[in-house]
């Protein structure tokens, strides 16, 4: 059996990658680019900067900074308008998950047509619209190197998961230098759920040797360095590994899939407004602890790749550590339950059934190594409150 490969064409890595964009863009035949991105890149003089390096270069540039967190099919009108009016060649995105992801739907949508839960999985969107070039700025949801996007329709609280070779970038510029000012939560909760991407690869039903090799190499970058880089922000060599780790696990996950915590994670955000790295981060020990048993010696693997199992320790010590390791993790990175994150209790139970069927439909728990059913998941759910 063979396994279909997408990446990025062009991937530029390291210190000051982002500045090799006017050379990207020409790489690609692009000479109009709308930069995308949110209004804290524009605080951060980071889009000035990009700009001021593409005007060096004779290339006009213009902006939609209005990108918002967790992006919804309204939040991202604005910038299929502006992409539609002007005549842009590309699209470039700047900044951590939720712009690139703003910038693949808009760039699918200004240049096909339609409302964005047309695209919604099972439909496989591989026409291309315009081509993204994604500049990240965390480590990170990999959305640089992924085929995917998830925009939520927030007439129904749903989290839509689009797929396809349409939202893979044409080029990813994967530049550390820009992790170095990002605070310590989102340093956490965006390592956590590069951590997750790996991890969920490698145990993925879909895993093959192609994404278990980049798995594998994400956990032994990403583990080691996440609590420096959330202790020590300016440690470069950690945001390197952090960086890299997080690109890595993109890759591994746009081409063995998510499993059970990314697909019970995304109505959390949705319903509950949570960070997707934090909801990820909530579910990541209890839903290892399920899916352990039909898996136990990948889930091995991934202590030993982590660093927190010897090479010769058992299968069954090494989970021992890995879920030793994932609360510590937790406890450590101060990720706060459902209760201390404020969510309600009372309404968290009463849409229980609907994140259940949610998850469900997302197809993403089908890939586990355990699937569970509406039942079982309702429990791990619950499980969060004890
Ligand atoms: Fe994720």
């Amino acid at each position: 059996m063979s396994t279909r490969v997408i990446l990025p064409r062009i991937m530029q890595v390291g210190a000051g990658a982002s500045l090799a964009l006017p050379d990207v863009l020409t790489s690609l035949s692009c000479a109009k680019p709308l930069i995308i991105t949110d209004a804290m890149m524009v605080q951060l003089g980071y889009v000035q900067a990009l700009q001021d390096c593409l005007t060096k270069n004779d290339i006009d540039s213009s902006v939609f900074a209005d990108t918002v967190p967790e992006p919804t099919v309204g939040s991202i009108q604005a910038g299929v308008e502006m992409a539609r009016q002007g005549s842009y060649d590309c699209v470039v995105a700047l900044g951590g998950g939720s712009p690139i992801d703003s910038a693949k739907a808009i760039a699918v949508l200004s240049c096909l047509g339609g409302e964005m839960r047309d695209y919604k999985f099972p439909r496989i969107m591989d026409q291309p619209g315009l081509p993204v070039i994604a500049i990240p700025t965390t480590a990170g949801t990999g959305s640089e190197a992924t085929r995917v996007t998830i925009i939520t329709d927030e007439s129904c609280d749903e989290k839509m998961l689009c797929v396809g070779a349409a939202y893979m970038p044409s080029a990813a510029l994967v530049d550390y230098n820009l992790t170095l000012s990002v605070p310590p939560r989102t340093t956490a909760d965006t390592g956590i759920d590069a951590l997750t991407h790996a991890m969920e690869a490698y145990v993925s039903k879909k895993a093959s040797l192609y994404s278990d090799s980049q798995a594998l190499e994400a956990m032994r970058l990403i583990a080691p360095n996440l609590r420096t880089a959330y202790h020590n922000g300016k440690d470069e060599k950690a945001r390197e590994a952090m960086m890299l780790g997080s690109t890595l696990a993109g890759v591994a996950f746009s081409n063995a899939s998510v499993a059970l915590v990314h697909g019970m994670s995304r109505p959390i955000g949705a319903f509950f407004h949570v960070p997707h790295g934090l909801s990820n981060a909530m579910l990541l020990p209890a839903v290892t602890e399920y899916s352990i048993p039909a898996a136990p010696d990948r889930y091995a693997d991934c202590a030993r790749a982590m660093g927190v199992a010897e090479q010769g320790d058992s299968d069954e010590l090494a989970n021992h550590k890995l879920l030793t390791e994932l609360k510590a993790l937790n406890d450590e990175l101060s990720v706060p339950g459902p209760q201390e994150f404020g969510i309600d209790k009372v309404a968290f139970f009463e849409v229980l059934d609907t994140m259940a069927l949610q998850a469900l439909a997302s197809g993403s728990p089908a890939n586990n190594p355990r699937v569970p059913d509406a039942e079982e998941i309702k429990a791990i759910y619950q499980q969060l409150w004890d």
